[in-house]
Formats: C-alpha cells, sequence, structure tokens
C-alpha cells in the first residue's frame, strides 16, 4: 500500500485503541502506546508455536506476538456493543460510538494488511473459545485489559485454560487497584464499578487478580512486573504483568 494511502486510511479511523508502528513512518494515533510494554511481558522468540490474542481490538499484540514467530490467532467480539457493557451505561455508549463512527476490526484491518500480517481474526466471545475455533490449542496466550471489562472473569479464564496446551502459558496485562492492593495485599477485593465507569465492573486489586487464574484452574500464578504505558489522559494508570501456566 503507498503511504499516501495508508496515512489516509490511518487518519479516517477515529477510533484508534493502539499505537502500532506501520510501514512508511506511519503511527496509529492510539490511546495506548505498549511499544515498551510488549518486551518486558512477551518472551523475545516464539518460533514454531501457536500463540492467542484476547480482545485483540486494533491487534497491537497480536502482531507483537507474530513478529516473535508464534502463528498467531486473535479473538474479539463483533461490534464493540457485544462486550458486556453494564446495562446501565449501554444507550449512551451506543450512541457515543455511533457518533464517533467507532467500528472495531477497522484499525486490526488497516494494521493487518499495512503489515503484510498472517494473523487471523476470529469473531468469538472469549466466554465461547474454544480449540477448535482457533485452530486448535496454542502455547501462549496474550490477555490484556480484558478482565475488567467481563461479568464473570474466571468463567472466561477457564475458556482460555481450555484452549491451551499442556504446559502451556497465559500472560496477562491487567490496570489494578493500587490503593485497594495497598490497604489488602494479601486479600483478594474487587472494586465495583459499574455506577462511576463506563466499561468496568470489577477494577480488582493484586491479590483477586492473581486469584482469578487460580481458581480457573492455571497453577504457577506470578508477577512479571508492575507498567505504566503511555496512554491518554483518562486510560492512564497502573498495570501489571502476570505469568500462568497450564499444568503439563
Ligand atoms: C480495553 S481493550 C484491550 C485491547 C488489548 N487486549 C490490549 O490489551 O491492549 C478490550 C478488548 O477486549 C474486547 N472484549 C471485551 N469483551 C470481550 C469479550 N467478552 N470477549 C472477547 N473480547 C472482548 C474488546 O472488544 C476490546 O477489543
Amino acid at each position: 500500500m503507498a503511504a499516501d494511502d495508508l496515512r489516509a486510511r490511518v487518519a479516517a479511523n477515529e477510533g484508534w485503541y493502539h499505537t502500532i508502528a506501520l510501514p512508511g513512518g506511519i503511527t496509529t494515533p492510539g490511546q495506548v502506546d505498549l511499544r515498551t510494554s510488549a518486551p518486558k511481558l512477551l518472551p523475545d522468540r516464539l518460533d514454531g508455536t501457536r500463540a492467542l490474542d484476547v480482545g485483540t481490538f486494533d491487534g497491537f499484540w497480536a502482531f507483537e506476538l507474530e513478529r516473535r514467530g508464534a502463528e498467531t490467532v486473535a479473538i474479539d467480539v463483533e461490534q464493540l456493543d457485544h462486550a458486556q457493557w453494564p446495562p446501565l451505561n449501554r444507550p449512551r455508549l451506543r450512541q457515543i460510538a455511533a457518533e464517533w463512527d467507532m467500528q472495531l476490526g477497522r484499525g486490526f484491518a488497516i494494521a493487518h494488511e499495512a503489515l503484510g500480517s498472517s494473523v487471523e481474526r476470529v469473531v468469538t466471545d472469549v466466554y465461547d473459545v474454544t480449540p477448535e475455533k482457533i485452530g486448535g490449542p496454542v502455547d501462549t496466550i496474550f490477555a490484556g485489559a480484558i478482565m475488567v471489562h467481563l461479568r464473570d472473569p474466571v468463567r472466561a479464564l477457564e475458556a482460555l485454560h481450555a484452549c491451551l496446551k499442556p504446559g502451556g502459558v497465559l500472560i496477562q496485562m491487567e490496570h489494578f487497584s493500587l490503593r485497594n492492593t495497598l490497604l489488602a495485599p494479601r486479600r483478594p477485593t474487587g472494586d465495583f464499578q459499574p455506577l462511576r465507569s463506563d466499561f468496568n465492573w470489577m477494577l480488582a486489586n493484586l491479590s483477586l487478580l492473581k486469584a482469578w487464574p487460580w481458581v480457573a484452574g492455571f497453577t504457577s500464578v506470578e508477577r512479571i512486573g508492575f507498567l505504566r504505558p503511555p496512554s491518554s489522559s483518562f486510560m492512564t494508570g497502573w498495570y501489571v504483568g502476570l505469568r500462568s501456566r497450564r499444568s503439563a
């Protein structure tokens, strides 16, 4: 694709979530720039393996997994409002999405073509993902910034556990409550947020974020590190990287 065409297509997409570096020195104007987070969370190389990116949005993590050599599948819901927005907020959020002409998958398609990517994008709710839907079990799953948007994180993690090969790895990067982590470092607690946030259900403290994969059947749940990626003002905050395994 010619650089001018690509620049025009990138500019025409109002709702970029991810900052992605594309050929020709073009960078998508994302809400969050995870380019320095990826090397902290993902292995350097994933050659000869299969990977799954959960809730891919514009595909930043899927393209990073692919760049490291993994045959990658990415999943997302079909439309923005198929995510589990709290019912109270749905009419208003639908209107904003329509006014801004925000379409899930459009940014992914632009970046996918520009990067010459082979990532396969599969439309499915994470609750319903199965190995059959994604071409077989995978070695690595990346699930970023999604637990907070789910009514039932354990149900999602159970479905992901079933998509991993024995010994496979789940890597997560999630927003968490620093305050509730300091107040209750060892007690899993969640802050129920639908009455004061647009998209969030439960903002977990660190202990709850680690409890969810344990409860879903994962082992060796461990913290990789804390991250604070450059973001637009309403998305600024602390994230934690976690790694868990499916037993071998
Ligand atoms: C906050 S964005 C995070 C994007 C990306 N995973 C990251 O870490 O940068 C949440 C993404 O999860 C998707 N999503 C939300 N609920 C989902 C569900 N129930 N099943 C699958 N994807 C979902 C959204 O459509 C969106 O693409």
